[in-house]
């Protein structure tokens, strides 16, 4: 069991590997998909049950608009079924559900349910299940870019005051704490255009399973490699220790 004090408050997940895993079988990809959203189920129950405060799933990107239209349109269906079925779950335990992405290219059989199960659960506090649909961390940077250049032309925003922190208010993940710990399922190494600016200081865990096998028990390894880092920010182990000391 993990600490509280080393569990992340933010998670990100890279759901990958639901094709392989399909194909493995000899089964069409959108079974991989299908059984894809039963992980994003368990893997919800469980960080709420853990005490996470915020898990963000990249549940289709930017670039997945390209795949074939019998998948996209499969995954749209999916993604439906979800909101519809997990509405009640996400309700009776506080969930707030969020998105970020471009959710205006959604369908409306998507952005109806979605827009409806966000505004209902708004103020809950329990934990924020973002899903990224439509998403890509370069478009969503040029957003907050474009957004930050209409505020200066409207005279808003002075050019001296963009620092970090202020270029960070105009992303849609302004209002979550910063991502502790980004895991890819799949066994591949790379972050495919998620949250860029977001996972600067993650800690970054590859796990050599398929997404559609991904339990409570993967998550739980993939928390105790990240209990186990020493996350420095910049400074050394040993101004690190002195910090702690001074905390008692
Ligand atoms: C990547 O696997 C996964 C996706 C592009 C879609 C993820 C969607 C789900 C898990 C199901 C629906 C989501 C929710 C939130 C209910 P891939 O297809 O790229 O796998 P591959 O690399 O093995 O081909």
């Amino acid at each position: 069991m993990t600490e509280p004090r080393n569990l992340p408050r933010h998670v990100g997940i890279i759901m990958d590997g639901n094709g392989r895993w399909a194909q493995r079988q000899g089964r069409p990809r959108l079974e991989g998909h299908r059984a894809g959203a039963d992980s994003v189920r368990d893997i919800t129950r469980a960080s709420r049950q853990l005490g996470i405060e915020a898990l963000t799933l990249y549940a289709f990107s930017s670039q997945n608009w390209q795949r074939p239209v019998d998948e996209v349109t499969g995954l749209m269906q999916l993604l439906r079924e979800f909101l519809i079925d997990e509405r009640s779950e996400i309700l009776d335990n506080a969930i707030r559900l969020e998105a970020i992405g471009d959710v205006e290219r959604l369908p409306p059989i998507v952005k109806e349910p979605l827009d409806e199960l966000r505004a209902a659960s708004a103020h809950h506090r329990g934990m924020t299940l973002t899903l990224a649909l439509s998403y890509g961390g370069r478009e969503s940077i040029a957003r907050a870019v474009r957004d930050a250049v209409r505020d200066a032309v409207a005279g808003k925003l002075a050019p001296d005051d963009v620092d970090v922190e202020r270029f960070a208010s105009y992303l849609p993940t302004s209002q979550l704490p910063p991502v502790d710990l980004l895991i890819r399922t799949s066994g591949e190494q790379r972050i495919s255009n998620f949250m860029l600016w977001e996972i600067a200081y993650a800690e970054l865990v590859f796990i050599d399973v398929q997404w559609p096998d991904f339990r409570r028990e993967h998550l739980q390894t993939c928390l105790d490699q990240y209990a186990a880092r020493e996350r420095r920010f910049g400074l050394t182990s040993a101004q690190l220790a002195s910090d702690l000391d001074l905390e008692g």
